[in-house]
């Protein structure tokens, strides 16, 4: 059976601030600049998440969009779509909400609730339209490091 890639695109709005409450104010702006501003800011998101399997040779699908649309929407999109970063989301709870730590989050979100046979290959995740970030989960360890 043949595997191809599948991905669905979606959108949402969150505010956010990137600071860490254990540094000082000072070290806060030196490090993160415009985005330690106190009151926040906002971004609109644009993610693609790509999942893989083979083709159903009865539906001729990999899967039904409407199973990964539903589910990102249900496990990422519902929770940040017009929230603050910080403060309203609890599997972010604890983290400066970067694009990076956002996508490994949103990974972890979606990685064991994918229908049989289906993996989760990519997400990329553009912050404004000029920066993006990528993941891929991470290399399962073989085992041979001991
Ligand atoms: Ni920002």
């Amino acid at each position: 059976m043949p595997r191809v890639r599948v991905t669905r695109r979606v959108h949402w709005n969150s505010a956010h601030r990137l600071y860490r409450p254990d540094w000082p104010d000072e070290r806060n702006a030196r490090v993160f600049g415009v985005c330690a501003n106190p009151h926040g800011h906002g971004h609109n998101y644009e993610m693609d998440v790509t999942v893989a399997g083979e083709v159903d040779p009865e539906t001729g699908y990999v899967l039904d969009l409407k199973v990964l649309r539903d589910l990102v929407e249900a496990r990422v999109v519902t929770d940040l779509d017009h929230r603050n970063l910080n403060v309203e989301v609890t599997w972010l709870a604890g983290q400066v909400p970067t694009t990076e730590n956002l996508v490994v989050a949103i990974w972890n979100r979606l990685v064991d609730q994918l229908p049989r046979g289906v993996t989760l290959e990519r997400i990329v995740l553009w912050e404004t339209p000029r920066n993006y970030v990528e993941y891929t989960g991470d290399p399962v360890p073989t085992g041979d490091e001991a």
